[in-house]
């Protein structure tokens, strides 16, 4: 009968079917590399590299189920040194003062994801935030009705107009912004520090000398790729002794074309470190194959999209100039309207004038100067920061160690206030005034701060200061 065979047809199919498509589920939870199916949405901008990589952030039960809870220790594992570093303003410790206990009933700011849920790219604003900007009312409802300065500001501008953050407050501090409040826009022989590791390297190995063409040590028949011996006869590496088996035979091995990541952080791990914190690194960090431009959500070049990213995406094969590294490569992927700016900008201008020997080093201004900054070692030197999102957002990172290493603070802020001048990678100068310098010069006046007295003494005193020390 044509009805009851289709009917035993059908329970079959959907039996086959039902079966196939557990299997199907239970391959891609637990086999498949392309978990993306699983995805309850679209991840944030802060971490789509590596939503693949679900064990990043969710534990598994024994059955190899998720927990689709996420506790602070599993965004701690990547975030306790930024925030250390930041001298978070709000850890989670400060709410466990019993007299700032009673806020938790308002919002759990002890929990990473009562602010930075995931997967919810409609409720997601900038910086992962997923809860409403005026969330600051729920505990800071008596400053703005107690300070003059405060009064009718809506709790949605303390944490969007260059003022406060939630984490980070090192360049906002009240008693920083009075103290460099009476800056002039450009501070005098302005320059970023110079590297000087090399300087030690050599000094500290006396025994250490230059290497020339001849004293190649790479086995017979491996030669330099043509064109490549100038650049090895002036490299950082030959001068400090680095020879062609540091890098193409670590451990003794047989000689090798390609030089793993792994062999140049053998000699510099602090870069490495900072390279697999960023965008740049963080899929290797994350056990998954190296990012790419065609992955990448900002605007990338075509003809770049397939070149993946390591140590050489900037310092090329025996080409280790740092001036390079610090422009040029930059422009290779990238293809954003604030990068195509940069070209225009009083910045390169300057940046360009060193690069040709016309001013001293650390004057100019390249791509690398803003978001590879040259910082403190600890060793009384300077390191490069190869981690280009550690001071990127919010902004304000950016002031110490960047932009108040040559601007007066109050212009520096207004500069990083603006979005369209930040679109045209600062050309020309800042159209918004943010008033809390202003605030803070005039609360250091009313308290009779000493330093800030003496510093208003001085300027007052020099000619050259007059217009900024209007009140
Ligand atoms: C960068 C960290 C991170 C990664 C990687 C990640 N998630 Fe999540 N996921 C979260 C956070 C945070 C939450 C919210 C948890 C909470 O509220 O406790 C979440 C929630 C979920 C939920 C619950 C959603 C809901 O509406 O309740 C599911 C399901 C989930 N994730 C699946 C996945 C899968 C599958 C992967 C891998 C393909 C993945 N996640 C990768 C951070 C991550
Ligand atoms: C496996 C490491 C890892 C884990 C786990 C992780 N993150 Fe991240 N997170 C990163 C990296 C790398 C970035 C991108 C670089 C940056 O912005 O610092 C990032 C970016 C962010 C950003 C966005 C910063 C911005 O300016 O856009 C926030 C917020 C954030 N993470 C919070 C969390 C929270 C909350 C958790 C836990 C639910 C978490 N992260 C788990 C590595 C991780
Ligand atoms: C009460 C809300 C709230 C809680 C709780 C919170 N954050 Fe944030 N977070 C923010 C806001 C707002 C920003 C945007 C920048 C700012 O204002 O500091 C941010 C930015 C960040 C950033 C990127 C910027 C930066 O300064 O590094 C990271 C990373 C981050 N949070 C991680 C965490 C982690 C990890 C936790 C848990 C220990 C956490 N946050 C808890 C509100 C919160
Ligand atoms: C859950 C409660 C809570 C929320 C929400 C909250 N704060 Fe706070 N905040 C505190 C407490 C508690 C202190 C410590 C006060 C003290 O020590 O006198 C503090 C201190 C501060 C400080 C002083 C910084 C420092 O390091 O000493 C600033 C600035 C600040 N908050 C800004 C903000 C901003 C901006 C927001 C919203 C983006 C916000 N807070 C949201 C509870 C909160
Ligand atoms: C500081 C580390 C370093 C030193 C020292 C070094 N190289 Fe290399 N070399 C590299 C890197 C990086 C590459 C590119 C490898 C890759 O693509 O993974 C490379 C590539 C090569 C290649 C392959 C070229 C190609 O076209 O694929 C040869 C051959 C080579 N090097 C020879 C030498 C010789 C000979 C010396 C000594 C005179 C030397 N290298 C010294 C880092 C080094
Ligand atoms: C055997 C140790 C060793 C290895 C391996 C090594 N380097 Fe170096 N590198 C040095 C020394 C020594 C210097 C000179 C001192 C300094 O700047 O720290 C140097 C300097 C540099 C510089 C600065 C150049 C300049 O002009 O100031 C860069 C960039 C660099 N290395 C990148 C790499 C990369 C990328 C790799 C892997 C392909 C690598 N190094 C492998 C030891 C090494
Ligand atoms: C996004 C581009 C980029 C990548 C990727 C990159 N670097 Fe660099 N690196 C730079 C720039 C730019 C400088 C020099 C900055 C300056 O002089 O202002 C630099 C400088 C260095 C220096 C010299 C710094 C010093 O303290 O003397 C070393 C060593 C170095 N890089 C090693 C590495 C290693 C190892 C990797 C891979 C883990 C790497 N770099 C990946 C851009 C990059
Ligand atoms: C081989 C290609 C490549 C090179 C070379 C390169 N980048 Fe990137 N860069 C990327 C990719 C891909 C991302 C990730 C973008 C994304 O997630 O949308 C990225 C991310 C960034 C970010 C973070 C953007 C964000 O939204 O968080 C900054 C800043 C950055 N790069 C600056 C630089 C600078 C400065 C240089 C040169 C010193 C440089 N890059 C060299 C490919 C490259
Ligand atoms: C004077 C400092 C400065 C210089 C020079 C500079 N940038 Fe930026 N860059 C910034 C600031 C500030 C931001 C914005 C951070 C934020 O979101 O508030 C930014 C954002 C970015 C972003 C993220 C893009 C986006 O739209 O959010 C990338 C990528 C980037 N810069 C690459 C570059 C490259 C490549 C160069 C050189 C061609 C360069 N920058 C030169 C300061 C600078
Ligand atoms: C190494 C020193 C140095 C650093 C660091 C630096 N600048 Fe500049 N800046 C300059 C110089 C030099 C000029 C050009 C002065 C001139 O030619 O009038 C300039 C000009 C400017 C201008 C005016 C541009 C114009 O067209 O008139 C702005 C705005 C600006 N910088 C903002 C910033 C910001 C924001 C930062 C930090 C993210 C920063 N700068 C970091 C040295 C620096």
């Amino acid at each position: 009968m044509p009805i009851r065979f289709n009917r035993q047809f059908q329970v079959i199919a959907w039996l086959l079917l039902s079966g196939g498509l557990a299997a199907w589920w239970a391959h891609i939870f637990f086999q498949a590399e392309d978990k993306t199916a699983l995805l309850p949405g679209r991840t944030s901008s802060g971490h789509y590299q590596i939503e693949l990589q679900c064990s990043a952030c969710h534990d598994t039960k024994p059955d190899g189920m998720l927990v689709s809870a996420v506790s602070n220790s599993a965004c701690l594992k990547c975030h306790d040194q930024d925030l250390e570093e930041a001298d978070d303003s709000h850890p989670p410790i400060k709410f466990k003062k019993p007299e700032n206990r009673p806020f938790l009933a308002k919002i759990d700011a002890q929990r990473c994801v009562t602010c930075h849920t995931e997967h919810k790219p409609d409720a997601t604003g900038p910086m992962g935030v997923t809860v409403p900007a005026d969330y600051c009312t729920y505990c800071h409802q008596s400053t703005v009705e107690e300070r003059e300065t405060h009064k009718g500001l809506g709790f949605e501008t303390c944490a969007t107009s260059g003022c406060h953050n939630f984490h980070d407050n090192r360049a906002l501090y009240e008693r920083h912004l009075a103290l460099h409040s009476l800056e002039p826009p450009h501070l005098p022989d302005a320059h970023v520090p110079t590297l000087d590791s090399l300087r030690r390297y050599i000094d500290s190995h006396a025994e250490t000398k230059p290497l020339a063409p001849e004293d190649a040590d790479a086995p017979a028949g491996v030669e330099l790729p043509a064109g490549h011996l100038g650049n090895w006869s002036a490299d950082a590496h030959a001068l400090a002794g680095v020879n062609c088996s540091d890098c193409h035979q670590p451990a003794g091995t047989g000689w090798q074309d390609k030089v793993a990541m792994q062999t140049c952080a053998g000699c510099h791990a602090d870069e490495e470190a900072g390279f697999l914190r960023g965008k740049h690194g963080m899929r290797l960090a994350a056990g998954l194959p190296a990012m790419n431009p065609s992955m990448a959500r900002q605007p990338m070049r075509a003809e770049a999209a397939h070149r993946t990213l390591d140590c050489t995406s900037c310092h090329g094969a025996h080409d280790f100039d740092t001036r390079h590294a610090a422009h040029s490569a930059c422009l290779q992927c990238h293809d954003d309207p604030h990068t195509r700016a940069y070209g225009n900008s009083t910045h390169f201008a300057a940046w360009q004038l060193e690069v040709e020997g016309k001013a001293p080093a650390g004057s100019g201004v390249s791509c690398a100067t803003c978001h590879l900054p040259r910082v403190e070692d600890g060793q009384g030197g300077h390191r490069v920061e190869h981690n280009q999102n550690a001071n990127l957002t919010p902004n304000e990172k950016m002031l110490r160690p960047v932009c108040q290493q040559c601007h007066g603070l109050p212009f520096a802020i207004d500069a990083l206030f603006d979005r369209s001048l930040i679109q045209g990678n600062f050309t020309g100068l800042p159209a918004v005034h943010n008033e809390s310098t202003d605030w803070s010069r005039q609360r250091a006046i009313d308290r009779k701060d000493p330093e800030f007295l003496e510093l208003l003494r001085k300027s007052s005193a020099s000619p050259d200061n007059k217009e900024n020390t209007d009140p």
